[in-house]
């Protein structure tokens, strides 16, 4: 059978994991969370590797690093992440997984106007820069980590930035992308306007 491809994309902390976690539930589709491999390259080049060649050789175990998740290794991902190369190393791992049988959801940056431009369904995931930031500062404080409300709202924007404004791959929404503005949105909320524009083009 064919494949089913779901887009989600949109700027730091949009709410674009949760999203496509609960849609790939809903559906029973995989679910690539494809920040994690510019995350697991940018801490192998925090750790002193070279980024490129970091990106070609990624492992398993770089992805199941328990160190991905903080905001150093958030922007060291943004910055590899111009890097052409390494953007280059990572799409055959990610057009894989987008035409694995039995559906899949992407969550990136580039993933409905560069990776699978083809996805049947593509959202673009956004929130003010301020909602972001406190829905992530409350995630990272309730995983104990010692930040405030600023340097959060900075990290956010530093990278929001970088990731619009680079050559390769900008940030930017694909001409056919649905918004989905989740500022004042629950996740029950997104979750149901999501479906509905699925189901009105299945
Ligand atoms: O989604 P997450 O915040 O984990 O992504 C970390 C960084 O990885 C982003 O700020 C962005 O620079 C980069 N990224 C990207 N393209 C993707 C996913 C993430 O450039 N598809």
């Amino acid at each position: 059978s064919e494949s089913y491809t779901i887009a989600v994309d949109g700027p730091a902390a949009a709410g674009k994991g949760t999203l496509s976690k609960a849609l790939a539930a809903h559906y029973g589709f995989g679910h690539l969370d494809t920040g994690l491999l510019y995350r697991a390259v940018g801490a192998k080049m925090l750790d002193g590797a070279a980024p490129v060649e970091a990106a070609q050789n990624l492992s398993p175990e770089d992805l199941a690093r328990d160190d991905l998740r903080g905001p150093e290794v958030a922007q060291a991902a943004s910055k590899v992440a111009v890097i052409a190369d390494v953007r280059a190393a990572l799409v055959d791992f990610q057009r894989a997984f987008a035409r694995r049988a039995g559906g899949a959801v992407l969550d990136g940056r580039d993933i409905g106007t560069v990776i699978c431009p083809y996805a049947q369904v593509k959202f673009f995931v956004t929130a003010s820069a301020e909602v972001r930031a406190r829905r992530r500062f409350l995630e990272l404080a309730a995983a104990g980590k010692v930040i405030t409300l600023d340097e959060v709202l900075g990290d956010v924007k530093a990278r929001d930035e970088r990731d619009m404004n680079r050559a390769e791959a900008p940030l930017r929404p694909a001409p056919d992308a649905i918004l989905i503005d989740t500022s004042d949105l629950s996740i029950e909320e997104a979750l149901a306007k999501a479906i509905e524009v699925i189901e009105a083009r299945r």
